[in-house]
């Protein structure tokens, strides 16, 4: 498909090669101000999925006499990712506040809590103090001596700081850890619901993602027998996320036992544990690191970070442990991309870890919190006719099945065929941002992220309560 766009005509750009939505061209591009109702949800996203690839388009310069031509067609690789959802519908959102509408979000992944004040004043004195500096790749010694104590303190585990990479968040952790260990053509072992960028991450490193499906009934939680029914030669990695985002399912001890027996058996099989919400767990489970389970250290690439737990998304920081032949390939890619992260937030995060074990008192009183919104969420949805709900053991995300809904007819709405109409009929009828379950792989669901004030969500309760009043009167449960 041909397209020619011209920059008088053309309101939203579909230009951009971006990755996430919240690429400020992208959306600034669009506009919602007194017209922001016209903008639906639907069409808006649908835009997003409308990549260069599929529309090579010509952008011809108006000022331009010559009309010269310039391709702006992007690589595969790149046309073969979806955007992030999670950040389309924050970026949606915060467009429709902007626009003066009083949307409640509780689609973004990051607590609603300030950086504790230790933390920022660490970060505020490294900049006093000349700070200022590349770092080594790796990270500072200092750092990376920390986080060693840190593992073995609270996870059981041995490293030196030569298998320790600090990066810009957990996020790039994850994606320099497939890039490094992947070849063309292996697979990439995914239990569903997943983070959103796993399978996408797998795709970049020119891997398969195979998804392995899990039931709410279950608890999400994966079963060893379908693990072991979809190993073979190409199963490279295995994605374990506990405490998980979307669900907040932890993995008890047992089970990742189990599935350690089974990885044990592939000898090219290796297992990344992505454990960044291992402080947010709620009492009586308990985290368990998977490099800690016998013989799997070898195997094992834990990924952890700061974003959570210290609620330091902005500042950007992560770190990989593993075996030093893979963290080496790791801080190869990292050299040749970001070098070192940020010499501030490494300084920040040494007192992140300061603060004691599991971060302390001031982590504990934040885990209350989410504790007593979690309890104040399942009550209320436990009440909702039809809805099912796996109730979450960590994180600060529910992860609800809403799919007996699904087929309503809603007046001047349509039909509630799947996730992402449910969460567009909840943001036009209800004014509450949430995330349809189709982004982490599981459309009968929708996640509400609960990192917001108990009032917030008491007043989000109520409005999808009468909003699905809606629903209710067009489908009997
Ligand atoms: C499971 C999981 N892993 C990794 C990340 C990314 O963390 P970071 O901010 O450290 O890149 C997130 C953020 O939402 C997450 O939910």
């Amino acid at each position: 498909m041909e397209a020619l766009l011209s920059r008088s005509c053309y309101g939203v750009s579909t230009q951009s090669p971006s990755l996430g939505v919240s690429d400020s061209q992208t959306l600034k591009s669009i506009s919602f101000s007194s017209r922001f109702q016209k903008i639906s949800f639907k069409s808006w996203e649908r835009q997003q999925y409308i990549t260069p690839f599929k529309m090579r388009a010509v952008v011809r310069a108006e000022e331009s006499s010559d009309s010269k031509q310039l391709d702006i067609s992007t690589s595969p690789r790149v046309n073969s990712l979806k955007p992030s959802k999670t950040m389309a519908i924050t970026d949606h959102a915060t467009a429709l506040v902007q626009a003066g509408v009083p949307v409640i979000r509780l689609a973004a992944g990051e607590p609603d809590f300030d950086t504790p004040n230790a933390i920022a004043e660490a970060g505020i004195n490294a900049i006093r103090q000349g700070h200022t500096r590349y770092t080594p790749n790796a990270g500072t010694l200092e750092l990376r001596t920390a986080i060693c104590h840190k593992l073995k303190e609270e996870n059981g585990l041995t490293y030196a700081p030569d298998q320790i990479l600090v990066s810009n968040g957990a996020k790039q952790c994850t994606l320099q850890a497939v890039l490094a260990v992947c070849s063309p053509g292996d697979e990439v072992i995914i239990p569903s619901p997943f983070y959103v960028s796993y399978p996408e991450m797998a795709r970049l490193a020119d891997a398969t993602p195979i998804i392995l499906p899990t039931l709410i009934s279950d608890n999400f939680l994966l079963n060893p027998k379908v693990l072991a029914s979809k190993l073979n030669e190409r199963s490279r990695l295995l994605i374990l996320c506990s405490p998980s985002n979307p669900t907040g399912l932890v993995y008890p001890k047992k089970l990742l036992e189990e599935i350690a027996d089974i990885v044990a058996k592939h000898p090219r099989l290796l297992v990344l544990s992505d454990e960044i919400y291992e402080h947010i767990i709620y009492s009586p489970a308990t985290h368990t690191s998977f490099a800690s389970l016998p013989g799997m250290w070898e195997r094992a690439l834990t990924v952890n970070g700061f974003s959570k737990a210290f609620v330091m998304t902005g500042w950007r920081l992560g770190y990989l442990a593993g075996p030093k032949h893979f963290v080496a390939a790791c801080g190869k890619i990292q050299s040749q991309s970001t070098s070192g992260a940020s010499s501030i937030s490494q300084k920040a995060g040494l007192a992140a870890l300061g603060l004691g074990y599991a971060g302390g008192e001031v982590v504990a009183t934040m885990v209350k919190a989410f504790q007593e919104r979690r309890d104040f969420l399942v009550k209320s949805f436990k009440e909702f006719e039809g809805v099912k709900i796996s109730v979450p053991q960590g994180a600060f995300y529910l992860f609800l099945d809403f799919s007996s809904y699904y087929g309503s007819e809603v007046d001047g709405f349509g039909t509630i065929k799947d996730s992402e109409s449910l969460c567009r009929f909840f943001l036009d009828k209800a004014q509450v941002a949430l995330v349809p379950g189709d982004a982490f792989g599981d459309d009968n669901c929708i996640r509400i992220s609960y990192a917001a004030s108990l009032t917030t969500l008491q007043a989000a309760v109520d409005k999808i309560k009468e909003a699905m009043l809606l629903l209710r009167s067009a489908v009997p449960i």
